[in-house]
């Protein structure tokens, strides 16, 4: 498979992956997060999907399109660890977490995201989801969309 066709791969998984959950929390209390605006590709793809939940943001740097930039109200900037911790003790809580800290290099953002599991975990709704394309700890693991191959996408439930 080329790099572009697995690119193709991995961005039809977010797209997928993102409308599913999306679905899944309908009814449930509670905000959203995304880990890692980048871009803003799928902060832009959330917000048109959830367009009536607050989506909180964190970054340590804005790099994102002009037209993907989250209300300041809403961005949270920094290392994430911190914010995270500044987003339980004002009593955040989440129904949906999209995880995307990573640079690319498999090790390192496994181990990233593992640190980063206990530090998500106290904001969660109960069944509220995370997802990911790398590993998390103290999730339960759940099955995605059928579309979704099983290890490009991970999909939690908290
Ligand atoms: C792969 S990009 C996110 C892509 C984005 N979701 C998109 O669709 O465009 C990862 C982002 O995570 C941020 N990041 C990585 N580690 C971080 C950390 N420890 N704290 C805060 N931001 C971090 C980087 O600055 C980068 O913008």
């Amino acid at each position: 498979m080329s790099r572009l066709e697995s690119m193709r791969r991995r961005l039809t998984a977010q797209i997928d992956g993102l409308n599913w959950a999306a679905r899944q929390i309908e009814g449930m209390a509670g905000d959203v997060l995304e880990l890692g605006l980048g871009n803003g590709r799928t902060y832009d793809h959330l917000r048109e999907v959830l367009p009536k939940r607050r989506i909180w943001v964190i970054d340590r740097e804005m790099n994102a399109h002009p037209s993907c930039v989250p209300p300041a109200e809403n961005f949270l900037q920094g290392d994430a660890d911190r914010m995270l911790m500044q987003m339980a003790q004002t009593g955040t809580r989440l129904a949906l977490v999209h995880y995307e800290l990573g640079i690319g290099v498999a090790e390192k953002d496994a181990a990233k995201s593992r640190a980063m599991s206990p530090l998500i975990a106290p904001l969660m709704v109960p069944g509220g989801l995370v997802i990911s394309q790398d590993p998390l700890e103290g999730f339960e693991p759940v099955a995605g969309p059928d579309t979704v191959e099983g290890e490009r996408y991970l999909f939690y439930r908290a």
